[in-house]
């Protein structure tokens, strides 16, 4: 399988390290705007470089594309890749609003190629094992649910490129860009929320950004359980973030790295990433395997671990958020994507 890199910045490393450690992948080219970092990419892996996506999705020889770019161009550039036959793994989120991720899940059904997002968590083990047990129903009924992201991210973060800390941009700021894995997780692992209400604020941030730092939510799963949400960049370093399951019959902690339960340790993984942040998790590398199995179709146990539609959801519970916050009310959730995945 050839892929070929969008974007040449943070997390493209991340993506070229995956398919360099995956044995019948190639990363063969990439792409970036910025023609000296992307020549600085290609020639650091080993690819040709393009200096427009339309040029890399022409070339025949790339049967998976992964879109690494700021998040207001992911839903145009998985719909073109999609449409030029591309396999496509994009990055989180899959799009900016409810709109653009409706065009992206059309064009993913009209498409014969696979979709998956980076919600590359799902594939860590305390994430694995966890999902599991709750699809093997071990812990009786469910009765809360809790997730915390206290990250740092400073004002050099946010000057550090041209989109982040922008609405338009980067479509808000701590919740779709830190906090969405966190909620992808709780909606994969403890269903979709009907309704939702939320506060943002933009507290040490608010002379550098016009996004929020700061969010807190309240969820409403069926069965009137609650599901409560914070997160903020605020913090001064970068812990796991942290989501609690409180269950009939047991009480469970999970973090990217660790799985308690009932304050047992049943899983510490003490794996770290070979290249990027620590917080960015061991993931991407087995989200890549389990794609190129589905796409050849060798499909495992982890294969409906992929995100796919599905990514629609916790764009969802995010708007909701910034929708709540707006009307100061409660904000039902459609879950227009309904049970289906691809
Ligand atoms: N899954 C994770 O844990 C994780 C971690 C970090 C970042 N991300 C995501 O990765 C994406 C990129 O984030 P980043 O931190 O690497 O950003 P970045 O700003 O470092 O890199 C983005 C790159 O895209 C390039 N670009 C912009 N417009 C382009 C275009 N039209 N065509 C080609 N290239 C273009 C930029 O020049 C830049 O090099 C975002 O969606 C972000 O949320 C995910």
């Amino acid at each position: 399988m050839n892929f070929g890199i969008i974007g040449c910045g943070s997390i493209a490393a991340v993506h070229a390290e995956a398919i360099k450690n995956i044995k019948n992948a190639n990363l063969v080219a990439c792409c970036d705007i910025d023609i000296d970092k992307g020549k600085y990419f290609a020639r650091t892996h080993f690819c040709r470089f393009y200096a427009s996506f339309q040029e890399l999705l022409h070339d025949d020889t790339i049967d998976v594309v992964t879109i690494a770019t700021p998040h207001f161009l992911h839903a145009k550039m998985a719909i073109m890749a999609l449409n030029n036959k591309k396999n496509v793994i994009c990055e989180k989120p899959m799009a900016i609003n409810m709109a653009e991720a409706q065009m992206v899940v059309a064009a993913i059904q009209n498409s014969d190629c696979q979709y998956t997002v980076c919600y590359q968590n799902r594939f860590n083990p305390a994430m694995i094992e966890l999902k599991r047990e709750i699809l093997n129903n071990q812990f009786g009924k469910l009765r809360g649910v809790s997730g915390i992201v206290t990250w740092h991210r400073d004002a050099n973060y946010y000057n550090s490129t041209n989109w982040k800390g922008r609405w338009s941009t980067e479509g808000g700021g701590v919740l779709i860009n830190q906090a969405i894995h966190t909620i992808d997780e709780i909606y994969w692992l403890a269903g979709m929320p009907v309704k939702i209400k939320g506060k943002i604020m933009t507290a040490s941030l608010d002379d550098t950004i016009e996004v929020e730092d700061s969010a807190m939510a309240t969820g409403i799963l069926p069965n009137n359980i609650p599901i409560v949400i914070f997160a903020s960049n605020d913090y001064s370093s970068d812990p796991q973030p942290q989501m609690l399951f409180d269950f009939e019959l047991a009480k469970i902690k999970l973090s990217a790295n660790s799985l308690y339960i009932n304050d047992e340790p049943v899983l510490i993984n003490k794996q770290k990433p070979t290249v990027g942040k620590n917080y960015w998790g061991i993931g991407h590398q087995k989200l890549f395997e389990t794609f190129l199995d589905k796409i050849v179709g060798h499909t495992n146990a982890l294969t409906s671990y992929l995100p796919c539609i599905d990514a629609a959801r916790s764009l969802e519970i995010v708007r909701a958020i910034y929708e709540s916050d707006r009307t100061n009310s409660w904000v039902k959730l459609n879950n227009y994507v309904g049970e289906n995945n691809c």
